[in-house]
């Protein structure tokens, strides 16, 4: 049936595809054409990207690459296994210890994706009987680890403390999790952190926080929002990525002992599915180096942030110096689709986000920044947008 594509599960994609495309929701893929950076090419054409969460350039880092190429002469390439299996490596230890010092917690478990570790580490704390209570703009990851859990969902508006005591006050449980994004990703606000903290501690809950577009962005050594903020140590969970600013891949939690060994023996995620290759950690542990000793990198995107938000503002888009994320809010798929290729026309690689990413009526153009753009980059986005006249619902 698959071969000749006539089959049940066929018939279920093409009515689905039809309603997508008659929505203006549907996603097509478009691979980039080596090697990821400010500028790329796709399809031929080169282009300045604004959508890469690559925040400090280090994805085609030649530091990197080495460091890649050396832990696969030595571990090969796939690991065979789970960790809990036989696919532990040294590699994966070193990581975890070098994580667990830059984040300066009691001990760090790694997870394949950032998406794994949410989905893995909800469930494995929380469950029937219990009550986990989510932001109401959460990412997809933590969200779906709320629905694996079992636990009774409660969604707080956004980055509302005072919403999150009373339902916190009002919800019967066991045991209660309190779960957020500290930078939102298609917004780029930031968490209530310390308010939020407050609500649990008054309250009995744990947080756990995901700090994805916070890592090597905010913080004085690029540890995130916790550290900026001075409360790394108050945090039950800290959840991180290697995607984006360390420019890998892979997930991982900072927490307590305890709370790694719990989760080695009970996160899904981590339990039943084949390991990182080593050759990734090995390349993850150089760009915590990096991270946290080159300032310089980080400098420069907040140099890129402050610049951007300066020009938006100038033309009267509401933005200001959080985070590496602006959005430029448009309304329906299609208004944000016409932007994008209008951008496009214009060189600049910068995808509309749809529902259901965000809510529906605010689909947009999201603005990613890298310490890897030039001023010239900012400013041609910035004049690409005046032409555009986006602001005004362009
Ligand atoms: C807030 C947030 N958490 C988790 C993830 C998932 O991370 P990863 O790409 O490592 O799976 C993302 C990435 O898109 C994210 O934006």
């Amino acid at each position: 049936m698959s071969g000749a594509g006539e089959g049940i599960a066929t018939a279920w994609a093409r009515e689905d595809l039809e309603s997508l495309s008659a929505r203006g929701l549907r996603r097509f893929l478009e691979p980039l054409e080596p090697a990821q950076g400010a500028v790329v090419r796709v399809g031929g054409e080169t282009f300045i990207n604004f959508s890469s969460n690559d925040y400090l350039g280090l994805a085609s880092s030649t530091t990197l690459r080495a460091a890649a190429q050396a832990a696969l002469e030595l571990h090969g390439l796939g690991t065979g296994a789970s960790r809990v299996v036989v696919g532990d490596t040294p590699a994966h230890h070193r990581l975890e210890e070098r994580l667990a010092a830059f984040e300066r917690a009691e001990a760090v478990l790694l997870f394949n994706t950032g998406f794994a570790a949410n989905t893995g580490i909800i469930p494995a704390l929380v469950g029937s009987g219990d009550a986990v209570f989510s932001d109401a703009l959460n990412h997809a990851s933590l969200v779906d680890g709320c629905r694996l859990s079992r636990a009774r969902v409660v969604v707080y508006p956004h980055a509302d403390a005072e919403a999150l005591a009373k339902a916190l006050a009002e919800t019967p449980a066991r045991r209660k999790l309190v779960v957020t994004d500290t930078v939102f990703s298609m917004d780029g606000d930031l968490a209530p952190l310390r308010e939020l903290l407050v609500a649990c501690r008054e309250h009995g809950a744990a947080l756990m926080v995901d700090e994805a577009h916070a890592t090597g962005v905010l913080g004085a050594r690029g540890a995130g929002l916790c550290e900026e903020l001075g409360i790394e140590a108050e945090v039950d969970l800290r959840v991180g990525t290697l995607s984006k600013a360390f420019g890998c891949l892979g997930g991982y939690v900072a927490t307590s002992r305890a709370v790694v060994e719990l989760l080695l023996n009970r996160a899904r995620p981590f339990v039943f599915s084949t390991s990182l290759p080593a050759a990734l950690c090995a390349a993850a542990e150089a760009a915590v180096d990096m991270v946290e000793r080159d300032a310089a990198l980080r400098e420069r995107l907040w140099r890129n942030i402050r610049r951007f938000a300066k020009g938006l503002r100038a033309l009267g888009v509401p933005a200001e110096p959080r985070c590496a994320i602006f959005p430029v809010i448009l309304g329906e798929p299609d208004q944000a689709m016409d932007a994008a290729r209008r951008c496009r026309e214009r060189g600049l690689l910068v995808k509309a986000i749809r529902p259901p990413t965000v809510p529906e009526g605010t689909s947009r153009l999201r603005f990613c920044l890298s310490a890897a753009h030039t001023e010239g980059h900012i400013d041609l986005a910035l004049e690409v947008l005046r032409q555009l006249g986006v602001h005004r619902g362009g």
